[in-house]
This record gives structure tokens, C-alpha cells and sequence, in this order.
């Protein structure tokens, strides 16, 4: 990933644009449907590293894709059909697909190899592999990928009790486990994580309650194939919206994003920096609220960010913190320790980019305190993390106009989620203000 962007200092962001399928319901849309024996259309589907890793994985266990455009077919045999994979299954960059297909490798009567890249694996495994084995999977003995699952002996016991973190991704593995387990399981939430599994995996029929924090899953139920239309993600919003947000004579669009209340974080922060923004026509998709952002640029002030906002705004704290740089004031994250397991430790690669820009930013373990000031153009390295190197694009725009151009190494890696992040970059900079 050589890649290198340059991007100067901007004014104002103007306009409409709409911005890719949301990177969790795509993997979400994916797996759910290949667990059905059948057929399902996927409209507005993301096309990123991230998804591909998904669909290459589940077509060793013998799904099939038909891409027209972004519409994509899963054709599956159901997951009682899936037979062993001839190879590991390679996850990339990506933490979604290599956690929650763990919790359908639980499921299966066989063994599976899970790898990743550099970043990948030095992520933490146990916190899936474990409620796995207490299950009855036979896992790996490994913290880390590459690690393997087997479950030819059979899920003999559900899940009981809390999740030790308060993450969708261990939350959906253990309900793609529990799916296919002896007995039934209650798994309780310690907080208000993305529930993009249950959602879709009710509307297929799965016997799943929801009562506050708590998830009952009564195994058995048949899945049945479930179109399903992506909206746009808020997480590739959010740098759009926190651009604008911090530009004041901004005013932008963003039509058909997700809105989901466990990832609309970003929202609520902005707001409580003095953002204007706007929801309008509110509406349902495929089991989703989807709405229509409007943004208008303001003068923002300081804030707090802890607490359940850590998880529902949780991907967009980087580009977040941009904002906090360029706003009047002390803006105090805590509670946001889980961070540091991203595809980058991001209270590091966060300070260390926005210190490098010239702004007074302190770390510490469990979150950041920035210094609201003025952004200095500079050269600053992604370290391989899609969200940073747009979270960098954002503080570029937002520099001083005499401070020069921002050099943002390893830039490519917005193709993890957004491959069409610098195109559009560059689009919403021409619009004639
Ligand atoms: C995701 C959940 C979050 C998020 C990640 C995507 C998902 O991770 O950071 O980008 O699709 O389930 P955790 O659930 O591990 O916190």
C-alpha cells in the first residue's frame, strides 16, 4: 500500500452526493442469506475490500455470487450443504468477516482455517473463540489469527451470560453459533452495540427476542432467503458531514443513509458541538431507519464523548476527533479503550496525526484530550487504516489555507470501505460555491 494523496486546504462543502452501501449491513446481507438455502438479491451492496473478503470466504463453503451493477445474488445450498473449505479462509483487513463467520464455522461439521493481513492479525481473537468453546466448538489454542474452528463435535450448549465487550461482532458470532446450538441461549449486551444481525436475521424467520439488552435465541427455526436494500452508510457519511459541519458557509446532502439509533452517534456528538443537522423523510428500508442528512456548516465548540455514545459513534471517533481540532475549546474522550484493537490503535494513530497538524492532543489509555486550534498542513501516514486516511482528508480540508498542502501516506486504504472515497473528494470540491 504505497499509495500517496496530496489534498489542500478547502472552503466550504456544497452539494449532494451519495455515498456507498453500509459496510456492516453488506456483510450482514451476505452471510445471513448464505445461511438460507435459496436465492436473494442484495441491491446497493458495497463493493470494497472489506465485502469481498466476506464473499470469497463463504464461496469456499460453496456460495455463489451474480453481480449485475451493484446489485448481488446469493445463490446458496444452506449452511446444513456447506462442505470444507479447499483453502484458509483469507479475511483481509477485515474484522466483521473474520469474527462472525468464526460463529458460522461453530456451526459447521468440519474444520476451517481463519487468516487475515498484517493488521488483522493482531487483533484479539479469544473474546469470539472463547464463547465459541464454551459452547462445545473445539477452537484454536491461539489469541490471534491465523487460528482454526471445528465444529464436528457439535454445539451442545448455548450461550449464558454477558459479553465481556460491547461489540456487534462478538454479539453476532455468538448468534450465528447460537443458531445452530443444542440448546437455547441469552446472551446480554454491555452496551447499545450495532444490531444489524438481529434485525435481518428476525426478518428471515430466526426464533430471536430482544428485550432491552437482552438477545434469547431458541435454535431451529429455517432461515428463509431475504432480499435486502443497503442504505448508504453513515460511517462514509460521517467524514462528509463532520467536513461540512466544521466549514461554516457548508451546506450538503447526503439522500438514503442508514440511521440506525446504535450507530448514529455521530449525529448527537455533532450536535453537541453546535451543528445543525438535519434528518429528513424518515423512512423505513429493508428493517432500517434510512433518512436524508442535511448539514450546514457552523462555528463548533468543545465537547464530551463517553460512555453508550463511544458505541454508537465508535468508527467515527477519529474523524471526530478532526472536529474537536478546529473547535472552540477542550473536547474529552473516555471509555473508547476499544480503540486501540482497531484496524490501527486509534487513540494512537489519532494523536499522532493531529499532533503532527499542529494541534495539542493528549492520549491516554481510554481516550484522547484535544485541544480545539488551528490545523497546519503536514505529511501524515494512514498506518494502513481506512478511517484514518479519511479522517486525515477531513483535517487537509480543514487546515489553515496558508498552511499548505496535507501528504497523506498509505492512502489506498480507503479501499477497505470506501474505494470511491477520494473521487468523491474531489467531486464535492468542484461544486461552485
Ligand atoms: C462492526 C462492529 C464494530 C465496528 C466495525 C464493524 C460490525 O466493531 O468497529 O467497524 O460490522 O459488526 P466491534 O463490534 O468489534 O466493536
Amino acid at each position: 500500500m504505497a499509495s500517496e494523496i496530496t489534498v489542500d486546504p478547502g472552503g466550504p462543502l456544497r452539494g449532494e452526493l451519495r455515498v456507498p452501501g453500509d459496510k456492516s449491513i453488506s456483510h450482514r446481507a451476505l452471510i445471513c442469506n448464505a445461511l438460507a438455502s435459496g436465492e436473494a438479491e442484495i441491491r446497493g451492496l458495497l463493493d470494497s475490500a472489506d465485502c469481498r473478503s466476506t464473499m470469497a470466504c463463504l464461496h469456499q463453503w460453496g456460495v455463489e455470487f451474480e453481480e449485475h451493477g451493484d446489485t448481488v445474488v446469493v445463490r446458496s445450498p444452506g449452511q446444513d450443504e456447506f462442505h470444507p473449505p479447499a483453502d484458509e479462509l483469507d479475511c483481509g483487513n477485515s474484522g466483521t468477516s473474520i469474527r462472525l463467520l468464526s460463529g458460522v464455522a461453530a456451526g459447521l461439521p468440519f474444520r476451517s482455517h481463519f487468516d487475515g493481513d498484517e493488521s488483522l492479525r493482531q487483533r484479539p481473537m479469544r473474546r469470539v473463540l472463547d464463547p465459541l468453546a464454551s459452547m462445545g466448538s473445539a477452537v484454536d489454542s491461539r489469541s490471534t489469527a491465523p487460528y482454526w474452528v471445528d465444529g464436528s463435535a457439535g454445539l451442545t450448549r448455548g450461550f449464558d451470560g454477558e459479553i465481556a465487550v460491547a461489540s456487534a461482532q462478538v454479539k453476532s458470532c455468538i448468534i450465528f453459533a447460537a443458531l445452530r446450538a443444542g440448546e437455547s441461549s441469552r446472551i446480554v449486551e454491555p452496551g447499545p452495540s450495532r444490531d444489524h444481525t438481529e434485525r435481518i436475521l428476525g426478518a428471515m424467520g430466526a426464533d430471536i427476542d430482544i428485550d432491552g439488552p437482552t438477545i434469547r435465541i431458541h435454535p431451529g427455526a429455517t432461515l428463509s432467503a431475504q432480499d435486502v436494500e443497503v442504505p448508504a452508510d453513515i460511517s462514509a457519511a460521517a467524514y462528509w458531514m463532520i467536513a461540512a459541519a466544521m466549514t461554516p458557509g457548508s451546506e450538503l446532502s447526503l439522500p438514503g443513509v442508514g440511521v440506525n439509533p446504535r450507530r448514529s452517534g455521530v449525529i448527537d456528538v455533532l450536535k453537541s458541538m453546535g451543528a445543525t443537522v438535519e434528518l429528513q423523510n424518515l423512512r423505513d428500508v429493508s428493517g432500517e431507519p434510512v433518512a436524508d442528512i442535511r448539514v450546514r456548516g457552523a462555528s463548533l465548540h468543545g465537547t464530551r464523548i463517553d460512555g453508550d455514545l463511544i458505541v454508537t459513534a465508535l468508527d467515527e471517533l477519529p474523524a471526530l476527533a478532526v472536529a474537536a481540532a478546529v473547535a472552540d475549546g477542550v473536547t474529552e474522550i473516555h471509555d473508547a479503550e476499544e480503540l486501540r484493537v482497531k484496524e490501527s490503535d486509534r487513540i494512537a494513530t489519532t494523536t499522532a496525526m493531529l499532533t503532527a497538524m499542529g494541534i495539542s492532543v493528549e492520549d491516554w489509555s481510554d481516550g484522547m484530550r484535544i485541544v480545539g486550534g488551528r490545523l497546519r498542513g503536514a505529511s501524515v501516514d494512514s498506518h494502513g487504516d481506512h478511517r484514518l486516511a479519511m479522517s486525515a482528508a477531513v483535517a487537509a480540508l480543514a487546515s489553515e489555507p496558508e498552511s499548505g498542502p496535507t501528504t497523506i501516506r498509505r492512502a489506498s486504504a480507503v479501499d477497505i470501505s470506501y474505494p470511491t472515497f477520494w473521487r468523491d473528494l474531489d467531486r464535492l470540491r468542484h461544486v461552485p460555491v
